[in-house]
């Protein structure tokens, strides 16, 4: 478990993109501002052409449904977010909160109504407020998984559901080494060829990075139950997608955040 003071986080630091953790958040957040304009199409390349569908089918697995409030934590471009809005309907309520300006100029754009700026170790909102939390392929840029899913037990009401999608790195050595190809060779070249940026170049560079030292999924369910979330369960797609679910238990837990939080 890579713990640091206390805090867990989802990946060792990676000195060369940052000297300090402080510095690491400032880096993180640049690299995700200059590569806003691109995101959706490398998305469209990573996920040959699935992202949608498929977090349209977790979001219906994890039970979004018409009148839901949802928070979607990490919501860059606002892809889940637009679709979780098309789910809850007129009567329900979607905020998308992401730490990256140029991010949150895209997911207004694609028409998300709410948006807020912020960390999902330290949330914004008051506790009990929303039905759902999701949070997709975000995980592996936070600070500290301790604050993010006690942050997420705290906002959850009773009863409520987390669900987080993440890219998992294969146990096996040839998915591994395919996936390390397709990431690190194919993805960064199309982008290069395609869209012309260094930017966006060096964001897949660090996305596979962070992929690749990623604390494994032990670590992340072990991290939920100590927060306090209840009926952890993983979902495993190509031995790749995860998609993480947990409950906020309808009574008892996330009390001691409340206290601090309200
Ligand atoms: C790879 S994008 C994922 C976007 C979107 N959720 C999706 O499914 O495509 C990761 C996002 O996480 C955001 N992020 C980075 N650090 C964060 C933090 N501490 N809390 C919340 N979001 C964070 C980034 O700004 C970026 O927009």
């Amino acid at each position: 478990m890579t713990e640091i003071d206390n805090r867990i986080a989802p990946h060792p630091p990676l000195r060369e993109y940052y000297p300090t953790e402080e510095a690491r958040r400032r880096r993180v957040d640049g690299m995700f501002d200059a590569s806003a304009g691109h995101y959706d199409w490398i998305n469209s390349v990573m996920s040959l052409g699935s992202g949608e569908w498929y977090r349209r089918q977790a979001l219906a697995r994890a039970g979004v449904a018409p009148g839901m409030r949802v928070l979607d934590v990490g919501s860059g471009t606002g892809v889940v977010a637009a679709i979780e809005q098309d789910m809850v309907g007129e009567q329900g309520l979607v905020v998308a909160l992401d730490p990256s300006r140029g991010m949150l100029a895209q997911a207004c754009e694609r028409g998300v109504r709410r948006v807020a700026q912020g960390l999902g170790e330290n949330l914004p909102f008051r506790s009990g407020l929303f039905d759902r939390v999701s949070m997709s392929y975000a995980l592996r840029h936070v600070g500290d998984l301790r604050s993010l899913f006690e942050e997420f037990a705290r906002v959850l009401q009773p009863g409520g559901q987390l669900l987080i999608l993440e890219i998992t790195r294969p146990r096996g050595r040839l998915g591994l080494a395919l996936l390390a190809f397709y990431m690190k060779r194919v993805v960064p070249t199309l982008t290069r060829v395609f869209r012309r940026s260094p930017e966006a170049q060096e964001l897949m560079q660090y996305y596979w990075d962070t992929i690749e030292t990623c604390v494994p999924p032990e670590t992340i369910m072990q991290a939920m139950q100590q927060a306090g979330l209840e009926r952890v369960e993983r979902q495993v797609t190509f031995g790749i997608f995860s998609e993480y679910r947990a409950s906020r238990p309808v009574d008892g837990v996330g009390q001691r955040n409340r206290e601090v939080k309200q």
